[in-house]
């Protein structure tokens, strides 16, 4: 079946129609009688007129909604305790963090930066996961200073944390990352458009987690370890799918990997993590416009199934759950404002330049991400044609490739929705642009919770040497 690409599909409604075709239920946005994008409350034009063009502006509420409903479905389906920890990197503002940590969420770090980002928000030890392939002895022992777990994934992890905790008197709670590539993944391609030809190859190829046949060798060897004590199991799934199904054969590849170590080592883990990748409504990542057919209740029902089944087969005892959901926290909780700047008309098309670029989405240029941009006032004008809409970068920075917009004029506001993952967090400053504000919207009153970068602050770590200095 041909799919009608949605730029064309909404070409010919109005922005407001297109909205509430995309529109998923956490969402914090209205459109008003006046057809002016309100988000949780607030006009997107007053907000870039008080604080500034661009501007990234997160809901809290729809932090805590989005939190709630990925805690709420596992509870509801996992026998025994569950433990949601807020992968940071996915957006590190240290106000989304408090806002994770009053809904008592934990979190999963990467690095001293993000151990930081996280404890600044506010953190329970006992619930933070330290992850990463290369982590250091300083890493480390940053880590088991502050009382943090720690996802092994690396073989000198295991003697490095075991002097660290043997030096600092403590014992060291930790877990093994486990590989799962399933043999029935072999061949088949991803639905996420053109990621991987052959899945199993493409999650052979990540650099993350030990196979079984050498989990089988580290298990009893953590286990020897006087100052550690091995809690379980880890896992990271990284997208490649829409489909619950296709997810939970990883989950399941990793469930017989746990009883195949029980059986050879009587190991019995007491909790297993099984890392983010939960998919949200409307998925830019997926690299597809429309809505995705498969909702986190349906991912968790197949995932869950699959733990169970195993387990429950071979008389394993059902240990915690802990898994790290990112962008689907934080994904839509944040909508980026901007204005439009110069439209060109030459060569047949249209080239409607905006005020941001990818340096503030930089996930349009490493993985194809596919946005929703939107007017934000003049939501009841007709679609009039189809525009590049393009960052003012130079680099192409096209942000919407033959997207259909109404008659636009320099300086009025624009959306772009699900700003809220790997944008801030994994933003550039190319062609020395300073990054925008971000400000929260908390019950009625906008925070100021990052404020907007200079010029002087893109060179404050850089020196030009005495010889060299202009006279
Ligand atoms: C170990 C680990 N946990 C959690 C996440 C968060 O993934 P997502 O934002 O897709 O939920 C990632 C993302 O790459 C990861 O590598």
């Amino acid at each position: 079946m041909t799919e009608i690409p949605a730029e064309r599909e909404f070409l010919g409604s109005k922005p407001r129609e297109h909205l509430t075709k995309v529109l998923t239920r956490t969402d914090p946005i209205e459109v008003s009688q006046e057809g002016d994008l309100i988000f949780d409350g607030y006009k997107a034009e007053g907000l870039l007129a008080d604080f500034g063009s661009p501007l990234y502006v997160v809901s809290e509420q729809t932090l805590r909604e989005n939190f709630r409903r990925i805690k709420g479905v596992f509870e509801r389906l996992w026998p025994t305790k569950v433990l949601v920890m807020y992968a940071i990197k996915s957006n590190n503002n240290p106000a989304i963090r408090a806002v994770i940590h009053q809904e008592g969420g934990g979190g999963d770090c990467f690095g001293l930066g993000e151990l930081h980002s996280t404890f600044m928000g506010g953190a329970d030890p006992e619930r933070i996961a330290m992850n990463g392939s290369n982590k250091t002895e300083v890493e480390l022992r940053a880590a088991i200073r502050k009382g943090v777990h720690v996802n092994i994934d690396a073989v000198d992890e295991i003697r490095m944390l075991d002097a660290i905790c043997a030096d600092l008197g403590t014992i060291g709670s930790v877990a093994l990352r486990i590989k799962s590539a399933p043999e029935s993944l072999a061949g088949s391609p991803s639905d996420y458009m053109g990621l991987a030809s052959d899945v199993r190859a493409f999650l052979l190829r990540e650099k993350w987690g030990f196979s079984v046949e050498s989990a089988l060798e580290l298990v009893p060897e953590i286990l020897e370890c006087r100052n550690l004590r091995l809690r379980g199991f880890s896992l990271h799934t990284p997208r490649f799918t829409q489909n619950p199904e296709l997810f939970a054969t990883c989950t399941r590849d990793f469930a017989e990997s746990i009883i195949r170590i029980r059986e050879a080592t009587g190991y019995v883990p007491e909790l297993i993590d099984i890392g983010g990748g939960w998919p949200r409504d409307r998925d830019p990542e997926s690299r597809m416009h429309k809505l995705n057919g498969s909702s986190v209740e349906n991912f968790a029902e197949a995932v869950v199934a699959s733990l169970l089944d195993t387990f429950e087969a071979h008389q394993m005892p059902i240990p915690e759950l802990r898994l790290e959901p990112g962008r689907f926290i934080v994904g839509n909780a944040v909508v980026l404002l901007g204005r439009v700047g110069q439209i060109k008309r030459d060569c047949g098309m249209v080239w409607v330049n905006v005020d941001f670029s990818t340096n503030n989405l930089p996930r349009i240029d490493t993985a194809g991400s596919a946005y929703h941009f939107l007017p934000a006032s003049g939501l009841d004008r007709s679609y009039a044609e189809l525009a590049q809409i393009v960052g003012s970068t130079c680099i192409d920075s096209r942000m919407a490739d033959n997207w259909a917009v109404p008659d636009l004029a320099t300086g009025e506001p624009v959306a772009i929705l699900d700003a809220g993952m790997y944008a801030d967090s994994a933003s550039t400053q190319f062609n020395s642009v300073p990054r925008p504000a971000t400000v929260m919207i908390s019950d009625g009153t906008v925070h100021i919770i990052k404020r907007r970068e200079t010029v002087e602050d893109l060179y404050r770590n850089t020196s030009v040497p005495d010889h060299l200095l202009p006279e």
